[in-house]
């Protein structure tokens, strides 16, 4: 008999937590199987894993140092990276929402600020701001940021100077969510993106006035959540149904 459990990273309490989609099957009690197998979508499972790991292994080089997944994902901090896609329609979303010579900050949000580097434009500016210290590598762009003390923030980060906030908490909690509010309205001059999932909709409309866009968001692995975007003003992600 095989028996299917679900991979749970980041389990604080029942509230806070977010599954990832990996599966991982094990082998019960079973009279007529002797032999332990893995599925073949475990198999290949495992093996796009251990490829990954191999390319990853090659030095990514300067030029491609703002590519996703150069910094690996930790479960533990749970991240889970967009997809090339999303990232990339986030990013010009938040190019368009902020203007001309926009400021645009990220907030726990890596993957749209890569993407934003990548795209190297000279019209807007942004910064990254991150619990994780591996992306400091980033130099001054890099703030580091713990949701739990939301506004600990370094003084250069003038109240309300960006003209977008994009945020996507770590955790899927009323409280993680409040204290990331706390920061995003901080910082905003009034444009909020917030990414997280479907199940937080009514706490993120009575904490930022958000509302969901039509626009789906996805991510570089399949995850047990239903994510979804935010936003409370007048968006492109809402004049669209696909998903990427
Ligand atoms: C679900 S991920 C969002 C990443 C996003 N999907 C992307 O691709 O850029 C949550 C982010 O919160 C960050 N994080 C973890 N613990 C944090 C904390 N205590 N305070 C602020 N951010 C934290 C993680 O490092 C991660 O980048």
């Amino acid at each position: 008999m095989w028996s299917k459990s679900l991979l749970t990273s980041n389990v604080k309490n029942d509230h806070e937590k977010r599954l990832c989609s990996a599966q991982v099957y094990e082998m019960g009690d079973s009279d007529d199987d002797d032999i332990p197998q893995l599925s073949s979508h475990t198999l290949a499972a495992l093996q796009e894993f251990y490829d990954e790991q191999q390319q990853r292994k090659t030095d990514p080089g300067e030029g491609n140092k703002y590519n996703i997944g150069v910094i690996e994902e930790n479960w533990q901090l749970s991240q889970f990276w967009y997809s090339e896609e999303t990232a990339l329609r986030l990013a010009t979303e938040a190019i368009m929402a902020a203007g001309k010579g926009g400021r645009i900050a990220c907030v726990s949000a890596p993957s749209v600020y890569q993407k934003l580097r990548e795209l190297n434009g000279e019209d807007f500016s942004v910064c990254i701001l991150e619990y994780d210290k591996r992306f400091a590598v980033y130099g001054e762009e890099f703030i580091y940021y713990d949701y739990n003390n939301p506004l600990n923030l370094p003084q250069k980060l003038i109240p309300h100077s960006f003209d977008i906030v994009i945020a996507d908490p770590p955790y899927l909690s009323e409280e993680c969510l409040r204290k990331t509010a706390e920061t995003i309205k901080y910082l905003t001059q009034r444009k909020i993106l917030l990414c997280t999932g479907a199940i937080m909709e009514k706490e993120a409309a009575e904490l930022l006035g958000v509302k969901m866009c039509r626009f789906i968001p996805k991510h570089t692995r399949n995850l047990a959540n239903e994510f979804r975007c935010y936003v409370n003003y007048d968006s492109g992600l809402n004049s669209e149904v696909s998903c990427s």
